[in-house]
């Protein structure tokens, strides 16, 4: 029984609605994209929402709308896709690494720590903002992350790119920061069949930068009032994820279901599974479980044609690309423990209990064949 990590939702009205975008002759930032930005603000519960061409992008544009640049830092947790941290390299300024709690997601406590005792960060003049990344679908602890923000007169960006729909104490995820950011690669909770992303903000200042950065600073068809960039979204893309956004609730349900028939099926296996805090809705973007046997554990379910993912083994702060830039940075002790034996289950709304029930029993097999 072959067992795909993650496989994305398609039926016939988006394929319909995709032919009829291409018969209409409109294609860039047309109403299907305005019609997306205005149901995906309303969803999140806030006023603004500005599509771009990937998660990675709509970071970057809120950097640089929010003024990031060079002599600036930014804290950041190290376990995280690279495209959260690349962005800040872009506008020049430093990342600043925290450690995680048992959730996988920044660690407040060590946020505070690094705020009250900062050393001497190379190439950080002043620190301006905070990314907290709610990663594999469950929100980070965002109340004492945006009380140190306020403390301190830092930025709060939140990462949203695993976490469409996701609630902390009943508020969605990007509604907190001053923006949230998300991602609609093929593999996420929300997908337009290929790369795209949106930022979401109360702020209007904030979204029109956005807006005006994204298509080459324009203010009119041939003024332009900034030097931007080609960041922009499209018809085809901006109707499949209307379509899909009417179904993200149903598919968010089907996988907190699948999260816990393993759950319930792991009970008795020596394996940590992830824990869910009582302030939190997850969206189980990723169920990741964490076994220090994880590599053989792996290289088993392979042969049995289950496919994992490791999410991820290199932490940011040890790149390769990133490891020269940094300077000192400080210690990442759980970060640095937990790489070694995360491991990503397959998780997608439409995964059968049978198949979950096959990968716990082959998981059972491993560590009864010992
Ligand atoms: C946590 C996180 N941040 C940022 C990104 C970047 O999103 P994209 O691939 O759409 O640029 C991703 C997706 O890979 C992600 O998972």
């Amino acid at each position: 029984m072959k067992v795909p990590l993650s496989k994305p939702y398609v039926d016939q009205e988006i394929k319909e609605r995709v032919l009829e975008v291409i018969d209409s002759g409109q294609y860039i930032l047309g109403k299907n994209c305005r019609q997306f930005e205005e149901e995906f603000a309303q969803f999140i519960g806030v006023k603004h929402a500005v599509l771009t061409s990937s998660g990675t992008s709509a970071i970057f544009l809120s950097l640089k709308a929010l003024g990031v640049g060079r002599g600036d830092g930014i804290l950041v947790p190290s376990l995280t896709a690279f495209p959260t941290v690349e962005p800040i390299f872009h506008v020049g300024a430093t990342p600043i690494f925290i450690d995680i709690d048992e959730t996988c997601t920044m660690d407040p406590k060590h946020l505070e720590k690094i705020l009250k005792t900062k050393g001497k960060i190379p190439r950080v003049k002043k620190i301006k903002g905070i990314i907290p990344v709610h990663l594999y679908g469950h929100p980070a602890n965002m109340d004492p992350i945006l009380d140190l923000a306020k403390h301190y007169g830092l930025f709060v960006l939140e990462d949203c790119c695993q976490a469409h729909g996701a609630r902390y104490q009943g508020k969605r995820v990007g509604s907190m920061g001053m923006a949230g950011c998300f991602s609609f690669y093929p593999s996420k909770n929300l997908t337009v069949f290929g790369d795209g992303g949106i930022l979401v903000t109360e702020d209007g200042a904030l979204a029109k930068q956005c807006r005006m950065l994204r298509d080459h600073g324009r203010k009119e068809k041939y003024e332009h009032e900034l030097v931007g960039y080609n960041l922009r979204f499209n018809e085809i893309q901006a109707v499949v994820g209307r379509l899909q956004l009417r179904r993200l609730e149903g598919f968010n349900e089907s996988r907190r279901r699948v999260a816990q028939w393993y759950s319930d099926g792991l009970k008795d296996v020596p394996v940590i599974t992830p824990p869910v805090k009582d302030w939190a809705e997850p969206v189980f973007h990723l169920y990741v479980i964490q076994t220090p046997k994880r590599d053989e554990l792996s290289t088993y379910l392979k042969e049995k044609e289950i496919q994992t993912g490791i999410h991820y083994p290199i932490p940011c702060h040890l790149q390769p690309g990133t490891e020269n830039t940094l300077g000192l940075q400080p210690k990442l002790k759980r970060t640095e423990e937990v790489v070694k034996k995360i491991l990503s289950l397959p998780i997608y709304p439409e995964l059968e209990k049978e198949k979950t029930d096959f990968v716990c029993t082959s998981i059972k097999e491993f560590f009864i064949k010992g």
